[in-house]
C-alpha cells in the first residue's frame, strides 16, 4: 500500500487543531514517519509581512480578504504537494478548512492521495473561554490591549461560524471533542495508511515534559496547620527563587496554579525569569478542603476531634472532612483541571503545575495507577519536583531536587 497520506484539520479557531496536529507529528515521528505540518496562518503572515491579525481580513463579505486567504491556502497546499511528491509521507494541513469549497480544493490538489479530515470541536464553554484568553495574549495581538485582542479574535471566530459547514460528504473523517479527548464521530471509506496509529493517539494522553511542583513553605506549614490561605515564609520565598533559577533554563510558557496565595507566590518568580510566561490559576487544583478542620494542626485534630483522626487513619482516601472533602471527592475536579491544562497548553511546550500536597498526589495518580489506599501517602516534598514524561514508548516519573547541593 502507498504510504502517503494527507491529513486536513477542520474546525473553528481555538478548538485545539494545532495542538492535535503537533501531537500527530510528535507521535508519528517516533515511528520514523516523515511528517510535516503546513499551516495557512504561517503563509499568510509571511506573505503579508505587515499585520494580518485584524478581523476584517476574515470577513466572507470582503472580496480582497477572501482572495488573499484563498491564495495563501493554495500556496500552502502546493508546498504540501511538493513535500509528498518527494520523501514526505504524511502532510498535515493546519487551517480552519470549515467550508466545503475549501475542502474540495484540498481534494483537487491531491487527486491521487487519500485525505483524512480531522475536525476538532469543543463544547466546554469554560475551557473555550480560557483558551480565547490565552490566544488574546499571543504575540500576534501584542499591539492591542487584552480586551481589544479578545474582541478582534471573537469577531474572527464569528466570521468563520457564518461560513462553517460540517463534515458530511467527505470520504474519511474523524470528529473529536478535543477537550474531553473523545472521538465523537468517524467515517472511513478508504484504506488509510497510519489510520490505527492516528486513531489511537487521539485518545492517548501524551506528556512531553510536565514539571509538578509543590508550593514553597508557608507559615501554616511551619506550624503544621492544614488548609487556609497562608503566605510563603522567608524559606518558602527562597525555595520559589531556587525554582525560578533552576527552571530558567527551560521554556515554560504557562504555569498552572491553584487559587491560593502560596501557589501563586511560588509561581511568580518562576514566571518572572521566563521570557514570556503566563500564570493561569485553576480552582480545580485547590488543596483538599478540610472543612471544619481548616486552620487546625494535626495535634489539635487528634485532641479535639479524635473521630476525624481515626476516620482518616482507617480510610484516608474516602474519609470526608466534616463540611469538607475527601481525596475521592477531588478525583473528578483534578481530572478536569488536567483536561484544561492539556487543552490550553501547546503540545510541544513544557507544562508546569504548582500545586499542593494532596492535590499533587491526585494529579500524579491521574497519570500512574496507584492503589487508592496508597495515594494519600505519596511523598510530596517541597524541595523537589516530579518530572513526568509519557509517550507511547515510555512512562517516566522522576523525583528531582531543584537546588544543586554545594560541592563538598
Ligand atoms: O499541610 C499542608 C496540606 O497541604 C494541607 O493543607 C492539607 O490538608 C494536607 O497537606 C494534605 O495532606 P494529608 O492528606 O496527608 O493530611
Amino acid at each position: 500500500m502507498d504510504k502517503k497520506l494527507v491529513i486536513a484539520m477542520v474546525g473553528l479557531p481555538a478548538r485545539g487543531k494545532s495542538t492535535m496536529a503537533r501531537k500527530i507529528v510528535g507521535t508519528l515521528k517516533l515511528d520514523e514517519v516523515n511528517v510535516r505540518i503546513f499551516n495557512n496562518g504561517d503563509v499568510r503572515r509571511r506573505l503579508s509581512r505587515g499585520n494580518t491579525s485584524g478581523p476584517e481580513l476574515f470577513s466572507p463579505e470582503n472580496p480582497a480578504g477572501v482572495k488573499f486567504r484563498d491564495k495563501c491556502a493554495r500556496i500552502n497546499l502546493e508546498s504540501a504537494r511538493d513535500f509528498l511528491r518527494n520523501a514526505g509521507e504524511v502532510a498535515i494541513i493546519d487551517a480552519a478548512n470549515v467550508t466545503c469549497r475549501r475542502r474540495k480544493l484540498i481534494k483537487e490538489i491531491f487527486p491521487d492521495l487519500p485525505v483524512l479530515f480531522i475536525e476538532c470541536m469543543n463544547t466546554d464553554e469554560e475551557a473555550l473561554e480560557a483558551n480565547l484568553q490565552r490566544k488574546a495574549s499571543l504575540k500576534e495581538f501584542s499591539h492591542l490591549s487584552r480586551r481589544q485582542a479578545l474582541e478582534s479574535f471573537l469577531r474572527r471566530i464569528d466570521f468563520y461560524e457564518r461560513v462553517y459547514e460540517p463534515l458530511n460528504e467527505e470520504r474519511n473523517f474523524i470528529l473529536i471533542d478535543s477537550f474531553e479527548g473523545f472521538i465523537l464521530q468517524e467515517k472511513l471509506t478508504d484504506l488509510l495508511p497510519y489510520y490505527d496509529r492516528i486513531r489511537d493517539l487521539i485518545t492517548t494522553r501524551i506528556v512531553r515534559n510536565l514539571f509538578l511542583v509543590r508550593h514553597g513553605e508557608t507559615y501554616f506549614n511551619q506550624e503544621n496547620r492544614i488548609g487556609g490561605d497562608s503566605e510563603l515564609t522567608g524559606k518558602g520565598l527562597v525555595q520559589a527563587r531556587g525554582l525560578a533559577e533552576y527552571f530558567a533554563a527551560e521554556r515554560i510558557p504557562i504555569i498552572f496554579t491553584s487559587n491560593y496565595k502560596r501557589t501563586l507566590q511560588t509561581a511568580a518568580p518562576i514566571a518572572a525569569k521566563q521570557e514570556h510566561c503566563s500564570i493561569i490559576a485553576l480552582p480545580e487544583f485547590n488543596e483538599i478542603h478540610a472543612g471544619v478542620c481548616e486552620g487546625m494542626t494535626y495535634a489539635e485534630i487528634s485532641e479535639r476531634m479524635p473521630e476525624v483522626a481515626a476516620g482518616r487513619k482507617n480510610n484516608k482516601y474516602d474519609y470526608v472532612y466534616p463540611d469538607g472533602e475527601s481525596y475521592a471527592a477531588m478525583e473528578e475536579r483534578i481530572h478536569r483541571g488536567l483536561q484544561k491544562v492539556f487543552y490550553l497548553n501547546n503540545y510541544d511546550d513544557n507544562i508546569m503545575i504548582v500545586g499542593h500536597r494532596a492535590g499533587n498526589r491526585m494529579i500524579l495518580s491521574d497519570f500512574v495507577f496507584r492503589p487508592r489506599e496508597e495515594v494519600p501517602y505519596i511523598y510530596m516534598p517541597q524541595n523537589r519536583y516530579y518530572h513526568i514524561q509519557i509517550d507511547p514508548h515510555k512512562k517516566i516519573f522522576e523525583l528531582k531536587p531543584y537546588v544543586k547541593r554545594p560541592s563538598l
